[in-house]
């Protein structure tokens, strides 16, 4: 790994386009080691040509990558040793087994026979596909596949992970387990970065979000926006109209349009907050943070932007 004060991943203007596409016009990003980063925006606005790019797969026509120090133009054999990658859709061989699949990319990366026959079983109970190490990989179902895509982009036990909406098609539980995989990556001091729709789920796993339209990352913008929507909160108490009237009193925001959500500065008031109405004799039966905030603040620019 680079120094640690460098972020994992740097992208400063990189732009890519197909013919006269242009997939990717203006993206820059960071990803800090440690931590999960969303990336987050519309179909087509640039996500998958943008992590194809930060992973050396396929050249930026302007701008500046760096993974781990190095430049993918320039020292292609460091960026893939230090990325695990995970594409949308996994392609796979014909006949050729979830074991050995994995066994295969490990020796690609260098590992002797052995060692990569012992990766790939470590990593398929991980992804829990350990009963279908010697099927074919064809035979999957989707989500099983995407479990062994999972697989396959940590058999170089990459210090950066870039994830293309690697919830797809994954069962409940596996969505559960993908979280905590990630937020394990993270707690090992991995950089990921993770591309996915379903935004609420990312609420509770990522720490960072880069949000991207047409092409261009957006700026501090949208991230004042999402502390903005990380701060509001929905109340229910058994008498909501007084709790309203008292709250208003005490010059809190009050939404009542439909339940009631106050807009407070963060967790500390949050605190504060729920203290004090019940120090005021309100009998809350619940209070929490209102809905996802990449969900809200997703909404929001779209709504700016349509
Ligand atoms: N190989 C290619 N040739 C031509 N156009 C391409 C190619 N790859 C991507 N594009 C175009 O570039 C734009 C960005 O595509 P990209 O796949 O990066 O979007 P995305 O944000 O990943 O979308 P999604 O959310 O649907 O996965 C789209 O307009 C797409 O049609
Ligand atoms: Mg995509």
């Amino acid at each position: 790994m680079g120094d640690g004060a460098e972020p994992a991943v740097q992208a400063r203007d990189v732009a890519r386009a197909f013919g006269d596409v242009q997939a990717v016009a203006a993206a820059s990003l960071e990803v800090r080691r440690g931590t999960v980063t969303a990336l987050i925006g519309p179909n087509g606005c640039g996500k998958t040509t943008l992590m194809l790019m930060l992973a050396g797969l396929l050249r930026p026509d302007s701008g500046e990558i760096r993974v781990e120090g190095a430049d993918p133009r320039t020292d292609a054999a460091a960026v893939r040793d230090a990325i695990g990658w995970m594409p949308d859709q996994l392609g796979t061989w014909d006949n050729v087994t979830c074991a050995q699949t994995l066994a295969l990319v490990g020796r690609a990366y260098g590992l002797a026979r052995a060692q990569a026959r012992e990766r790939a079983a470590t990593l398929l109970d991980l992804v829990h596909l350990g009963e279908f190490a010697d099927r074919p990989a064809r035979v999957l179902s989707r989500g099983q596949k995407q479990r062994l895509s999972l697989a396959r982009a940590l058999v170089n036990d990459p210090a950066v992970v870039l994830l293309d909406e690697p919830a797809n098609g994954l069962d409940p539980r596996s969505r559960v387990e993908l979280r905590h995989l990630v937020r394990d990556l993270a707690a090992h001091g991995r950089a990921v970065l993770i591309s996915s729709h379903v935004l609420s789920e990312l609420d509770e796993m990522v720490d960072d979000a880069v949000f991207m339209s047409k092409g261009r990352t957006l700026g501090d913008e949208v991230a004042q926006e999402v502390a903005r929507a990380r701060a509001r909160y929905r109340i229910g108490s058994m008498d909501d109209a007084a709790l309203a009237a008292d709250l208003r009193a005490a010059r809190v925001e009050v939404d009542d349009r439909d339940g009631l959500v106050v807009s407070l500065s963060g967790e500390e008031e949050a605190a504060a907050a729920l203290a004090w109405m019940i120090g005021q004799g309100h009998r809350i039966h619940r209070f929490a943070p209102a809905g996802s905030a990449l969900e809200q603040t997703y909404m929001a620019m779209e709504e700016e932007r349509r």
